[in-house]
């Protein structure tokens, strides 16, 4: 394989000169300083100030945990930043071309709509896994990214790793890994494989497992010099005060957080049993993600009347390989008991 990122980087990107703000100007070491530079409101309120355009604070903590460099991670809104960024980053509009493998998670194909870029589509196998021949076979030369989902969102499984170290090596673009469910996964992420693989991107997100949807907070790790291309493109305060300050708390709590997932966990397998158990549930795939995908006889029927019962799941029937099938992310248990009771009233 012959990875060039200066080859697969746009041209505008590698001409740029960023915009460069006060907090990038003046790195602040923590002294006392007279801050009359940014045109901020003087009076202290905890948010007057701008914040750190890199995160230092955070991403030391990211990095320790996670066993790579800070010059290895970029943050952002939520990873649905991320993903925007490596189109804008790499794909030509109008000219490149990015692969999905649906069913997927559908914000891929929404930013190659945004970004003016090709959207090609290999279907996964019958098994949920990616078609390598028919992967090879749909990369041409402006073929720029590769998105793979593990686990993967809306089937639940995740990839083989000797199909996925196939497509690492064999394509000369980049090779995403959108691993926003990982933590829920007995697969270990490929964020230790970084620096065997130049063409490799994994994202991650707090939105998941560290139950901070709201705060919206993504984690995108690559080489150096990937990030620092994203880092030329990237808004320079992309990531808000409030943002860095409860992520910094919600990631220290790994105790807190390894509870609620392991919780999780076991609800997901209390939910598995109980869906074998309703009548006109027919398939119940295999997952290592916070939900289930599961085949019923009518998806429509079926998601309505939950509906009606006040349960709201996902109907995934429009999907390719998911004619019928509902996705149910695992509640507390509280709430997968108002799930299963709202089912076997419907199968009565
Ligand atoms: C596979 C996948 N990637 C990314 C995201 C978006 O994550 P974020 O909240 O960090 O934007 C989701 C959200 O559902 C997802 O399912």
């Amino acid at each position: 394989m012959s990875f060039n990122l200066d080859k697969i980087t746009r041209e505008n990107v590698k001409g740029l000169s960023p915009y460069s703000s006060a907090r990038d100007e003046y790195v602040s070491d923590g002294s006392t300083m007279v801050f009359l530079d940014a045109n901020e409101n003087p009076f202290e309120n905890g948010v007057n100030r701008y914040p750190d355009p890199q995160q230092r604070g955070l991403k030391a903590i990211l990095a320790e945990q996670k066993g790579i460099k800070e010059e290895n991670i970029l943050l952002g809104n939520g990873s649905d930043e991320v993903l925007d960024l490596l189109f804008r980053a790499f794909c030509e509009p109008k000219q490149d071309n990015i692969i999905t493998l649906p069913p997927t998670y559908g914000m891929y194909k929404v930013l190659s709509g945004i970004n003016l870029v090709e959207n090609r589509e290999v279907l996964l196998n019958d098994d949920f896994q990616p078609n390598v021949e028919g992967i090879l076979n749909t990369i041409d030369s402006n073929t720029k990214l590769l998105f793979i989902c593990s686990p993967n969102n809306p089937t639940g499984n995740s990839f083989s790793t000797s199909i996925i170290e196939e497509l690492l090596t064999s394509f000369n673009g980049l090779v995403i890994i959108d691993e926003a469910y990982i933590d829920f996964s007995s697969e270990e992420s490929w964020t230790s494989k970084l620096a065997d693989y130049p063409n490799l991107i994994v994202t991650q997100t707090l939105s998941k497992a560290y139950g901070m949807a709201g705060i919206r907070l993504g984690l995108c790790m690559a080489s150096t010099e990937i990030i620092a291309v994203l880092n030329k493109i990237k808004p320079p305060y992309n990531v808000n005060q409030l943002t860095q300050d409860k992520a910094i708390e919600r990631v220290l709590d790994i105790k807190g957080v390894k509870e609620e997932v392991t919780k999780i966990l076991t609800e997901r397998s209390n939910l598995i049993e109980a869906l074998k158990a309703v009548s006109f549930v027919e398939t119940i795939y295999p997952t290592d993600a916070n939900f289930i995908l599961a085949k019923v006889d009518d998806a429509t029927l079926r998601y309505n009347q939950l509906l009606e019962k006040g349960v709201v799941v996902r109907n995934r029937t429009t999907q390719p390989l998911c004619e019928n099938t509902l996705r149910f992310t695992v509640g507390t248990q509280k709430e997968n008991e108002s799930l299963i009771n709202a089912l076997k009233r419907l199968s009565k």
